[in-house]
């Protein structure tokens, strides 16, 4: 059976930079509680009219260059996203026609936050299984259109951000690559951080749910659940593949808070430069936070050819989840 290499990663965020000064214009926050509480310095934010697969068009051609193919020879695109274009057809489709692809499949996931996760666990079974040689897994997300910038906004506002990560998963006899993934879900806690409209419950699809067309989280109960759950599932990532901590070059977490990332690394008693954080210039990309922060540090040296990596995310849903990687 071949193993399912990372044969190349890119990332894209749109040029548009938004400073935690810029949202004092709508919230009344300041810069020191959005770094202190969060972490973030800055975001981007796409144009109007632009979409997820538009910013992920980028990210591909980037992690293709990387991997050194040519969209002709993809065989398949896992696209994740909890912002599409539209209600359907999914954004893979959209990417699809977007690059000279053959007429491959394009599998469109949710998930959230945990989406890159789920689609790199996709991508493993189908190349282990020896049905595709090429799997194309993208994170990308518009969200700064869903942001409510009212005052009762400004908890959730400050933190999401847009941008694009893309992972070539391909084919390999070597013993490296996406070793296992380990994916959970929990829907009892599924109005805690969800955006409800539209709706296919009622007919007009908007105006019936309590918690409407805004984004609704419960920070406190997500926070709580996520350094838990990112924690645990770091641990079975390890501990399938017999490492220790010490073992591995760099923990990749979903970049949601960098409190969160603190609290994982102290629960696992590990030093918080072990964890790649990026989330002060891109705030929480969602889906596209795991491969972008992948993608950037491949390219500055904090992550080299042949290291142990473990990547975890957490996210609506709930979902979460983790991968044992040799980059
Ligand atoms: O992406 C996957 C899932 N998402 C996450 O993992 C996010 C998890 N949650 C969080 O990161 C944090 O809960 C937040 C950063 C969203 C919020 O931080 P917090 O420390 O949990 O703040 P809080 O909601 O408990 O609010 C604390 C105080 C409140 O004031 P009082 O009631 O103590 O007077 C808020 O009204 O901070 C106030 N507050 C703000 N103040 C200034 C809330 N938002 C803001 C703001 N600026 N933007």
């Amino acid at each position: 059976m071949p193993f399912a290499r990372v044969a190349g990663t890119g990332y894209y965020v749109p040029p548009r930079l938004v400073t935690n000064h810029d949202l004092m214009r709508y919230y009344d926050t300041t810069e020191e509680w959005i770094v202190e509480r969060s972490g973030i310095h800055e975001r981007h934010f796409a144009e109007p009219g632009t979409g997820p697969a538009d910013l992920a068009v980028s990210a591909v051609e980037m992690a293709l260059a990387d991997a050194g193919l040519t969209p002709a020879e993809v065989d398949m695109i896992v696209f994740a996203t909890l912002s599409p274009e539209y209600y359907f057809p999914g954004s893979g489709c959209l990417l699809q026609r977007k690059l000279p692809f053959r007429n491959i499949p394009a599998l469109d996931i949710r998930m959230q936050c945990s989406g890159f996760i789920y689609g790199l666990s996709i991508a493993q079974m189908y190349v282990q299984q020896g049905m595709y040689r090429h799997v194309l897994v993208v994170g990308a997300e518009v969200q700064s259109t869903s942001i409510d910038f009212s005052p009762e906004g400004r908890t959730v506002g400050v933190i999401f951000g847009d941008g694009a990560g893309a992972a070539v998963v391909s084919a390999t006899h070597e013993p490296v690559g996406i070793l296992s993934t380990h994916l959970y879900s929990d829907g009892k806690y599924a109005e805690e951080l969800t955006i409800q409209e539209p709706t296919s419950l009622y007919p007009g699809k908007v105006g019936h749910l309590p918690l409407g067309t805004k984004p609704h989280m419960n920070g406190r109960e997500v926070f709580r659940h996520a350094v838990t759950r990112m924690t645990e599932v770091a641990r079975e990532a390890m501990q399938a593949q017999g490492w220790q901590p010490g073992d591995v070059a760099r923990f990749i977490p979903h970049q949601a808070n960098k409190r969160i990332a603190q609290s994982v690394a102290e629960q696992l008693s590990l030093a918080e430069d072990k964890f790649y954080i990026n989330i002060q210039k891109y705030g929480n990309t969602t889906a596209a936070s795991i491969p972008i922060a992948l993608a950037e540090a491949a390219r500055d040296g904090s992550v080299q050819r042949g290291d142990k990596l473990v990547l975890m995310a957490f996210g609506s849903g709930f979902t979460w989840g983790s991968a044992a990687v040799i980059y």
